[in-house]
């Protein structure tokens, strides 16, 4: 091939090249876009005991149990998960998977009530619209209600002090993407939409990764008691139990980091 020849090929593929890029960061974007629509179309609907969740029109899910929503964070990771590690530790690292509403962080303040120090991490890749969250009643008492606004005002990606005892961080992010965890947690509230409508955030990497980024003898709670996930989290290492369910679930997991622990 003569010099001018392979010039020109060299131009054009680059010229190509570039298209490709172009035409692949459109989609992208196109698709984050779509995603960040589709999560933001919500409607509040009552559930069992009184208090609110969301609806997904094109997922076809809810946010929490519809036989009661407040019921089952209380069950699934205030009773199951936090109320053990309370007894074993004063200064608390929990990371939530899927923020939401915030219902978990605000049931975390109020069962604590200042008792022990808690550093609270809550990833959310599709942040919910002020207007949602003014509109949801989790019949909170209304000295509650300063907390609750506070929980959903503070900056996104940074600490921020809701009440002396309780800092928050608000993380963005897309938890299906290798995170880099810069913090040891002591418990995680797993509370992903169910593993048939987003299985990737189901899979043992990422059970493994999280896995790798708590502390020994941690615990992970969530609703979900499939068969399947309970051998992605036995892969990644945990020591994982079936117990009784909500009102509506027969069962649900609750997993153990348990590497030197005796008492696991
Ligand atoms: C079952 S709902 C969470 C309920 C929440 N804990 C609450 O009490 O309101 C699942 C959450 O995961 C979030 N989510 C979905 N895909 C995600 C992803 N790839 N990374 C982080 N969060 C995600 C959704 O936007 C939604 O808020």
């Amino acid at each position: 091939m003569s010099y001018q020849v392979r010039k020109v090929f060299c131009r054009r593929f680059q010229y190509v090249n570039v298209l490709m890029h172009l035409h692949w960061c459109a989609e992208l974007i196109n698709l984050m876009v779509k995603a960040e629509r589709m999560f933001q179309h919500v409607i509040i609907e009552k559930t069992e005991d009184g208090s609110d969740t969301l609806f997904v029109p094109e997922l076809n899910e809810h946010y929490h149990s519809v036989h009661g929503a407040t019921t089952e964070s209380n069950h699934v990771f205030i009773d199951a998960g936090l109320m053990p590690i309370l007894e074993e530790k004063k200064h608390i690292r929990i990371l939530e998977i899927g923020f939401g509403t915030g219902l978990n962080a605000l049931l975390t303040i109020l069962r604590t009530n200042g008792s022990h120090l808690i550093h609270y991490t809550g990833i959310e890749l599709y942040p919910l619209p002020q207007e949602v969250i003014r509109q949801l009643d989790f019949a909170l008492p209304p000295e509650e209600k300063n907390v609750w606004e506070q929980l959903h005002t503070v900056e996104w990606n940074e600490y921020a002090a809701i009440t002396d005892n309780f800092h928050l961080k608000k993380w963005q992010t897309d938890v299906t993407k290798c995170l880099v965890f810069t913090e040891q947690y002591d418990l995680i509230y797993f509370d992903a939409f169910a593993p048939d409508i987003q299985p990737a955030m189901w899979t043992p990497e990422l059970f493994e990764s999280l896995f790798n980024a708590m502390n020994d003898g941690g615990i992970l709670t969530t609703y979900c008691a499939k068969g399947q996930v309970r051998r992605n989290m036995q892969q990644a290492g945990f020591t994982t139990e079936r117990l009784p369910g909500p009102p509506g679930k027969r069962e649900m997991l609750r997993a153990r980091k348990c590497v030197n622990v005796l008492m696991c």
